[in-house]
């Protein structure tokens, strides 16, 4: 049976008390839409329609980033869950099989979870995700229900005393025959305490028309929604709680645990060791047996076997490190390929650059990559020797085996084999500084005798 994903991300989310729309506010550098791309596209769908509303030119263009092979369709004004749901009918009339409606603001739900949903609707025809929660207070649908069936979902707005005792709430994920889903909706009014079109309407419409209706349970953390500043920030600790966990499970040390920050698509091979403090931004993949020192903060990069980066490295976008490289101690690296057992071990910044294999880049080495303009790229062969200091005037070109001078700036490329000295000749003055001392000290005591 062939699945196509609807996800809701048109509503406000005021509650943000924010000019971003919700659904673009993040978790481990993606937005809350993207890890609800991410979990609905385990199930491989079809087709993907994302309905924006709120902020809907930043939301689509959000989701066609993480995906541009999805449709995107409008909800000009957020009339409710079933509203938003029939917002995607045509961009849906081609699509054969069940749709899946999914909320842009729930981003942890589990591939297993919703192919378990799947799986429920070989006896099903509207399928609802359900989790308990033992507090009448909670403001969630109830599913209520008779035996093992699905009766309906009352909101929680709606609901009488006995209804809100009920602890099986709904998570709004849904399940059915697209072209049953769309027939339900048509017979859903705005008739309730919001006066919206509710999704969840069409479970009772279903069981009306003889349909059957089923629930499939998860964990309260799978569909935690996020509606508050202070929601996002314990999300981003649960995410972060799992990724660690899941890191160490596979085969990753992590020294301290806890200081040790992920993004949403963070790769470690095994044997890594990660020590303290160190962050990974979006897009960052770790082979196996690498030593990521403390302080360290990496993004858009890849990192081979056996190297060793910090501690206090920072390395940006583009960077790409062959096996055993040494990177040390505040050293900055953007856009850069450094070959087999290269080293840059301090204070230095590499960008827009390619190094060879065992080349020693010296202390406070600078690629001077940017003109005000345009960037410019700096290409330095194998085995070289990069003294302290240089400055790398790009775009230039140094040749296998060369050697700079500490200090020089070099500004023309290097044949191979070359020693290139970039530096002002030294004048050493035998007692000049004794002569200048003396002369100056003897005028501040003038000065001081004045006063
Ligand atoms: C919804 C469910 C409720 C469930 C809860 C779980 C309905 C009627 N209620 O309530 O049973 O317990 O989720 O969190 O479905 N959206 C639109 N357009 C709209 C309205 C909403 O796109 O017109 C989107 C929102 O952006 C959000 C999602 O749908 O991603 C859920 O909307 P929200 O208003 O948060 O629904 P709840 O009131 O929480
Ligand atoms: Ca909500």
């Amino acid at each position: 049976m062939s699945m196509n994903l609807i996800i809701l991300a048109a509503g406000q989310g005021s509650r943000m008390n924010s000019e971003r729309p919700k659904v673009l506010h993040e978790i481990a550098g993606a937005p809350l839409l993207v890890h609800a791309m991410k979990s609905g596209a385990s199930l491989e769908p079809e087709k993907t329609v994302v309905v924006a509303g709120v902020g809907a030119e930043q939301v689509e263009a959000a989701a066609l980033k993480w995906d541009d092979s999805i449709t995107t369709v409008r909800q000009d004004e957020q009339n409710g869950t079933g509203h938003a749901v029939l917002c995607a009918r045509a961009a849906m009339a081609d699509a054969i099989g069940d749709a899946l409606v999914l909320y842009g603001d729930t981003p942890f739900i589990t591939p297993e979870t919703l192919a378990a949903m799947q799986a429920a609707r070989t006896y099903a025809d509207v399928v609802v995700l359900g989790f308990d929660v033992h507090d009448p207070t909670v403001r969630y649908g109830r599913l209520v229900t008779t035996g093992e069936a699905l009766d309906k979902i009352v909101e929680f707005k709606d609901a009488t005393e006995a209804e809100r005792a009920i602890p099986l709430c709904n998570s709004g994920v849904i399940c059915a025959d697209a072209a049953t889903l769309f027939s339900l909706l048509d017979d859903v009014t705005n008739d309730n305490a919001s006066g919206e079109y509710y999704l969840t309407d069409i479970v009772g419409i279903a069981r009306a028309r003889g349909l059957s209706a089923a629930v499939v349970k998860c964990d309260e953390a799978e569909t935690l929604g996020i509606n508050t500043k202070a929601e996002l920030a314990r999300a981003e600790a649960a995410f972060q709680s799992r990724a660690r966990a899941s890191t160490q499970d596979d085969g990753v040390t992590l020294i301290a645990p806890d200081t040790v920050h992920f993004a949403h698509d963070t790769y470690i091979g095994r044997d890594s060791i990660i020590e303290q403090n160190v962050i990974f931004a979006p897009g960052v993949t770790v082979e196996s047996d690498v030593r990521i020192r403390a302080f360290s903060h990496l993004e858009g990069c890849h990192v081979s076997r056996g190297s060793i980066v910090g501690p206090y490295a920072r390395l940006r976008p583009g960077t790409e490190l062959s096996e055993d490289v040494r990177i040390g101690n505040f050293v900055e690296v953007k856009g850069a390929m450094l070959g087999e057992g290269a080293k840059v071990n301090h204070l230095s910044y590499i960008g827009d650059a390619e190094i060879g294999a065992r080349t020693n880049v010296g202390a406070g080495t600078i690629t001077c990559n940017y003109d005000g303009y345009f960037k410019h790229q700096t290409t330095i062969g194998a085995d070289v020797f990069i003294g302290s200091n240089t400055m790398l005037v790009a775009p230039v070109t140094v040749g296998d085996n060369a050697l700079t001078g500490s200090g020089s700036v070099i500004t023309e490329d290097v044949p191979a084999d070359a020693l290139a000295l970039g530096r002002a000749k030294q004048a050493t003055k035998p007692g000049l500084a004794k002569r200048l001392k003396d002369k100056l000290r003897a005028a501040k005591d003038a000065l001081k005798k004045d006063e």
